[in-house]
């Protein structure tokens, strides 16, 4: 019991933001934030010896985590004292840090807070009507410099707005508008933009996100060609149904929806632009490469389907595999949200149904055992087996031994 810590020590302990906001409005949050009125370090390390677990701290801004044995982490920030300095003798100072801390926060809905001291478990604090528009759906700066304080709120905004269902509220949207006219925004470092970016895509349906950033003429910091018509709509349409039939089909192979609406939300960009888009938003290197070079190899993987429609053989199993099987997951994805034709979308569909876990039974032990020397003759003997395996002229590890003889 976290109060019951914070009262030996003699300490106010709060539980504030998301977890508070989402408890109102009666929505799952696992994210806990602690807030303590004094040395949260201090606290976390009690709590580390009372609960037997782990904890981290990062002194230079007096925060800690608390790490239980199955995983679960909690947050801890320290409501420092001398961020105010009136009389320590009035009550309304015991609340000053707090409230202090609170202020610094972005949207009035993420700063309530639960006091979890024992004498006072359970109380609502809010100091800035964040009540009032959790019921108004609003979403409400503080002040008037929010945005500028931190222009990555603009992109916060937008996602809150959406994930919740609210709306920016007027005044809000006025400053919002002001600070992005006013180059603030140009300001933040391409790795924030980039988090922001992925936080958005990130929510379980982030088009009409994308649509807010458009209207706010956010998109132009991705990349300055990157605008919003039909055909991203429709790209991005697509996405959504694969990713969601995607994962209803394949839990155990997981793929990454925020990358494949990335990857849709910048199909429009050419080469050149993509990898300056990469280096704009500071993309770490294994996304970057696979945004640009494994997008380009995604897109001749496109071309190659798009001939097999003209064909007048449909392409064979083993060929699907092979055109599909060199690429990442969620290149694959991509290329089925881009598809217009139904039958590619049935080929991708195929392969990840029946196709992406076909192994061959014999493996190079078993060719040795045959008598056959060992060499680069073993892949080649190898692949042509998976393929009479995927076209189905061979089942089993009989017909494959009579195969490879
Ligand atoms: N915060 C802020 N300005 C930012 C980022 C965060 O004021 N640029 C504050 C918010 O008030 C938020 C708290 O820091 O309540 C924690 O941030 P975060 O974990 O990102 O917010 P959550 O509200 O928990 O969001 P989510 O539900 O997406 O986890």
């Amino acid at each position: 019991d976290f109060g019951q810590v914070a009262d030996d020590l003699g300490l106010n302990l709060f539980v504030v933001g998301g977890f508070v906001r989402d408890l109102l409005l009666r929505q799952e949050n696992f994210d806990i934030d602690l807030v303590v009125e004094g040395d949260g370090i201090a606290f976390a390390r009690r709590c580390a010896e009372r609960f037997a677990c782990r904890f981290r701290s990062h002194e230079k801004f007096g925060t800690a985590v608390i790490i239980f044995e199955d995983g679960f982490k909690v947050d801890v920030a320290s409501a420092r004292m001398e961020y105010y300095s009136r009389p320590a003798a009035l009550p309304t100072v015991e609340y000053a840090s707090i409230k202090l801390d609170l202020f610094r926060r972005d949207f009035t809905i993420n700063t309530l807070a639960i006091a979890l001291n024992r004498g006072r478990y359970g109380e609502l604090l809010d100091f800035f009507g964040g009540q009032r528009d959790l019921k108004d759906k609003a979403i409400r700066v503080l002040h008037n410099l929010s945005f500028v304080e931190d222009p990555t709120r603009v992109f916060r905004a937008v996602r809150f707005e959406q994930r919740l269902g609210f709306r920016i509220g007027r005044p809000t949207e006025h400053l919002l508008r002001g600070a992005v006219r006013q180059g603030f925004v140009e300001r933040v470092g391409g790795s924030r933009l980039f988090r922001e970016l992925e936080l958005i895509l990130r929510e379980p349906d982030p088009w009409p996100a994308v649509e807010r950033l458009a209207s706010f003429d956010l998109l132009r910091f991705v990349h300055p060609q990157l605008k919003l018509d039909k055909t991203l709509a429709r790209v991005f349409a697509e996405a959504s149904r694969v990713v969601h039939w995607y994962q209803l089909l394949f839990l155990e192979r997981p793929c990454r929806p925020w990358l494949i609406y990335f990857l849709c939300l910048t199909s429009a960009l050419g080469r050149e632009a993509m990898a300056e888009a990469c280096r704009r938003l500071n993309v770490p290197p294994r996304i970057a490469r696979l945004v640009t070079e494994g997008r380009e190899e995604a897109l001749a993987v496109r071309q190659r389907m798009r001939r097999w429609r003209h064909r007048k053989k449909p392409p064979a199993a083993s060929e699907i595999y092979r055109l599909l099987h060199p690429l990442e997951r969620d290149l694959v994805l991509f290329v089925m949200s881009l598809a217009e034709d139904e039958r590619i979308k049935q080929w991708i569909s195929h392969y990840f149904n029946h196709l992406a876990q076909v192994k061959c039974e014999l493996d190079g032990d078993d060719l040795r055992q045959l008598g056959i020397p060992p060499g680069p003759v073993y892949r080649a003997i190898l692949d042509d087996l998976l393929n009479a395996r995927l076209d189905g002229r061979v089942t089993g590890r009989d017909e494959e031994l009579a195969y490879v003889r």
